[in-house]
């Protein structure tokens, strides 16, 4: 029997490892010698740890599954796919993940994320197999029409970020893989790194081929152990396989890829100062211009993108532009991979086509909130990013229907808050946050962001609350007119949306 236990950091915080020791026990002891594969989490993170056994009708799951409960289950025929209390039935077949549209995502959970046969298997290769037989300029064109976006929150279209290195002449470019992944209730990159590394190297291959890139990076952050092992094992296998190195695919194409670990800061995320950081020093954001495309690593050309948007190009080459073009709206093409997080009945990944609202997702997918109580607030876009109230969760999830409603989609991550949320609390956290990861390069989020709270502070605290509501009116104006980054820039975003969507919650109690 083939049974298959998560090895996602998600499933081993709750035990997935003990889980998958007992399951070996147990076969020993009823004499059923079982094939165990450690695979990524499907993304439905309240079943979790999910163990699934191949059966004639597919792959059948049961979850949350505690390790004392293991016994039981295999008792009561789990590696046969036997009924349970426990037993979620045939999972490909589960509302969650039929009804998704899963291209970044389409192998996570489903393979064995480090064997190369299986990735084969299940399409991998495809993409890159392709750009090798195209010229290096129709590669940077299907990603432009396909109208792929950066995903790691601007939005930025990532072909004509690849044309502006593709066209700087030079010796030496580089590829570098955003993996910071800073922002609140946001888990995709790590989840796409654990539980499918092929697919990032293969994008990043494709990348490289399209620009002219010698060498990539791929920075994580130090909070990702286990993705940080992962990614490091899958590019010693993809070495091993002639996917990395001197002659990529025996195509003459050379391109090698290296991890580094950052040490703790938000701002790191931010692509110039992860760039310093990876030059080995502080990480400071540098004044643009010069852009990274241009000006980048070291000085050279450089292809900065996060984790999803190049995870999602080996699909693009494979299937077509047209194929990722003909999902979305309007200026938001394809999928984005939504995170589900905060206090939220079933929390986890959800990829589906531009275009969907928040309400959908929340309340038919994720079940409304975890405590059962009324949503009260939703923050999108991690802890820069607007909250929005009720009311406003008809927005469709698009780029450009976000910013007219003075939010941000960012990295898809959204955060659910119930009706015992202190929305004042929240303004004065975003300013706090800013306070403490600042890079301190520019007066107006280094000092902004410590008057930010101090000011708060007056106006819950009753101490003329006009003028110290004007004054910090003016104060968001300034950070975000006067800031060098979006750190400082944004801040606001969240306390504004705060003062105008919840207002009472700033009055003095
Ligand atoms: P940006 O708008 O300055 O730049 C977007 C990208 O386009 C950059 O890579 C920039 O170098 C590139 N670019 C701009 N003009 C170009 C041109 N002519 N040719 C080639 N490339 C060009 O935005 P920024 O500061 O990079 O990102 C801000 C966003 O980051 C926010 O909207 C927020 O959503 C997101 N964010 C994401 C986090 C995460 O954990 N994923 C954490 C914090 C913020
Ligand atoms: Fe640094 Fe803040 Fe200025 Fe960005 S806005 S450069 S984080 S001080």
């Amino acid at each position: 029997v083939t049974v298959y236990v998560p090895r996602d950091s998600a499933a081993l915080s709750v035990g997935a490892d003990q889980v998958a020791k007992e399951l070996e026990r147990a076969a020993a002891r009823v004499g059923r010698p079982i094939r165990l594969i450690r695979n990524g989490s499907r993304g439905m993170l309240w079943l979790e740890p999910l163990v699934e056994v191949v059966t004639e009708r597919g792959r059948v799951g049961y979850g949350p599954v505690e390790s004392s409960r293991v016994g039981d289950l295999v008792a009561a025929g789990l590696f046969d796919g036997a009924d349970h209390d426990l037993c979620q039935g045939v999972v490909d077949q589960l509302p969650w993940l039929r009804e998704q549209t899963r291209l970044c995502f389409a192998r996570v959970g489903v393979t064995d994320p480090l064997s190369p046969e299986d990735y084969l298997a299940h399409g991998g290769l495809l993409g890159l197999r392709r750009a090798l037989e195209l010229p290096a300029a129709d590669v940077v064109a299907e990603v432009t029409e396909s109208g792929l976006r950066g995903r790691g929150g601007a939005g930025f279209p990532a072909g004509i970020k690849w044309k502006t290195v593709a066209d700087t002449p030079g010796p030496l470019k580089f590829v570098c893989c955003n993996a910071d992944e800073g922002d609140s209730g946001t888990f995709a990159d790590r989840m796409l790194m654990e539980g499918d590394p092929f697919t990032l190297i293969e994008g990043m291959t494709i990348a490289a081929r399209a620009v002219g890139a010698q060498e990539g990076y791929i920075y994580i952050r130090s909070e990702y152990p286990d993705a940080v092992r992962t990614m490091r094992r899958a590019i010693d296998v993809a070495r091993a396989e002639g996917w990395l190195g001197a002659d990529i695919l025996g195509s003459g194409l050379r391109f090698d890829l290296f991890v580094r670990v950052g040490a703790g800061a938000y701002i790191c995320g931010e692509e110039t100062a992860m760039l310093e950081s990876l030059e080995g020093k502080r990480g400071m954001v540098r004044a643009k211009p010069p852009i990274p495309a241009i000006t980048g690593l070291f000085g050279k050309p450089t292809v900065v993108n996060n984790v999803l948007t190049l995870a999602s190009v080996p699909a693009i080459l494979a299937d077509g532009a047209a194929a990722y073009r003909d999902l979305g709206v309007e200026r938001s093409r394809g999928t984005q991979v939504f995170q589900l997080a905060g206090n939220i009945a079933r929390g986890g990944i959800f990829e589906t086509a531009f275009g969907m609202n928040l309400r959908e997702l929340i309340h038919r997918y994720g079940g409304g909130t975890l405590s059962g109580r009324p949503v009260r607030a939703v923050q999108v876009g991690g802890p820069l990013g607007a909250y929005l109230p009720e009311s406003g969760l008809d927005l469709p999830l698009e780029y450009e229907a976000f910013v007219a409603a003075g939010a941000m989609l960012g990295h898809g991550g959204i955060v659910v808050f119930d009706d015992t949320v202190d929305m004042a609390a929240m303004a004065r956290f975003a300013m706090e946050f800013c306070a403490e990861e600042s890079c301190g390069k520019c007066t107006p989020c280094r000092v902004g962001a410590v008057r930010g709270v101090e000011v708060i502070d007056r106006i819950v605290a009753g101490q003329d609350p006009d003028g110290n509501l004007a004054l910090l009116n003016d104060l968001c104006e300034l950070m975000t007119e006067g800031s060098l980054c979006a750190m400082g820039g944004l801040t606001p975003m969240p306390v504004r949306s705060a003062l105008l969507h919840f207002p009472d919650d700033f009055t003095a109690r």
